[in-house]
């Protein structure tokens, strides 16, 4: 089993380290190559996503993914921008399918933003479509409006869904309630968007198919509501790229840190990219300090999907799950006064759990 290894930026590389070593520890034949990608891809080879990156990242079994985003490129054009490489390697290895599990460690449960007893329990999954949608439209770049010299600019992009795009996302949505609940909300904004209309017949028609599983409709700003009155009601989410940016974020808060959270983005037969759901937090970058947990979880999910190997990526959870219950927590987990555990210590602790 090959894994390409991409750290990226930030924090990225401190934290994939950490999954590494728990994935070392836990089974010897995974041969894990690194590349860079994102800043680092464009510090090395001046591209955010290298050729040889992306040639490593076709030929292995499965991603495993840090962050990228580094305000040093903040001012480069779009297609340079250290953010193009995740979009590219989605785009290009045809990862339409970004699962995010929203699940409340019990023992973290007071470190949420609402009140304990609004989360406690909570485990929703987010199936977020990601090669489709505003993220992957026409763009025309930033350009003069009217085209008189001196007018103003305008930006410019297009909203795009196919039937295809959205019955293929629907499925991965509908099966995965089947395994958990058998709820699936969907959530668009159907009341001003065509693309939203669209989307709403299209998952009516393919739950059909699923005559076990419920289906309900909801518009983004009620869902981004929802989530803050009462996120237990939801089982499975599914809904297109940018509502799912920004639900997924506002999702992995309610489980007390955005540190904790892992995501798979999965191609058509099983191969996938797995990478935590935060970004590359270049504020706290290589102070050793970041949560390496939601990484460390993004390897099981790899045991699990790619890999085949439940029972490993079983173990990895066990283990978090222990550190966590033995109180070892990372700053954005530890409550105010008590004391916090480096990256890699949590990375330790994780590996003499397992
Ligand atoms: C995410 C990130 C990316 C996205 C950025 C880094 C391009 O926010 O994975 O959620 O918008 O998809
Ligand atoms: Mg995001």
């Amino acid at each position: 089993m090959r894994v390409a290894v991409l750290p990226g930026d930030g924090i990225g590389p401190e934290i994939v380290a950490q999954a590494c070593k728990v994935l070392k520890k836990l089974d010897g034949r995974i041969q894990l190559q690194e590349a860079a990608v994102g800043g680092a891809g464009y510090a090395a080879a001046g591209d955010p996503l290298p050729p040889a990156t992306l040639a490593l990242a076709k030929e292995a079994d499965a991603i495993l993914f840090g962050a990228v985003g580094d305000p040093r490129y903040d001012t480069l054009e779009r297609a340079k921008r250290p953010e193009q490489a995740i979009l590219g390697l989605r785009k290009a290895l045809g990862l339409f399918a970004n699962l995010r599990p929203a699940r409340v460690f019990p023992e973290l449960a007071a470190s949420s933003s609402l009140r304990a007893e609004l989360v406690a329990g909570l485990d929703l999954l987010i199936v977020r479509e990601l090669t489709g949608d505003i993220y992957f439209g026409q763009p025309k770049g930033i350009r003069e409006k009217g085209g008189s010299k001196g007018a103003e600019r305008e930006g410019f992009d297009t909203m795009l869904y196919s039937e295809s795009e959205v019955r293929r996302i629907a499925r991965v949505a509908f099966e995965a309630a089947q395994r958990r609940s058998r709820r699936v909300c969907s959530v668009d904004k159907a009341n001003v968007l065509e693309t939203s209309q669209l989307w709403r017949e299209v998952l009516i028609q393919e739950s059909k198919n699923y005559g076990d599983v419920e289906l309900s409709h909801m518009y983004v700003d009620n869902c981004a509501m929802q989530l803050v009155r009462n996120p237990k009601q939801f089982d499975v989410i599914v809904t297109g790229n940018l509502f799912g940016d920004i639900l997924s974020d506002e999702a992995s808060m309610l489980t007390g840190s955005i540190g904790m959270l892992p995501s798979a983005s999965l191609d058509a037969r099983g191969k996938g990219l797995y990478e935590p759901v935060h970004g590359s937090a270049p504020d706290i970058a290589g102070r050793g300090v970041a949560n390496p947990l939601a990484t460390i979880l993004s390897a099981a999910m790899m045991l699990r999907y790619s890999l085949k190997q439940p029972e490993a990526a079983a173990r990895i959870e066990t283990a978090v799950a222990k550190v966590l219950r033995a109180g070892l927590r990372t700053a954005d987990i530890q409550a105010p006064g008590g004391k916090a555990l480096g990256t890699e210590e949590m990375g330790d602790a994780v590996v003499a759990a397992l």
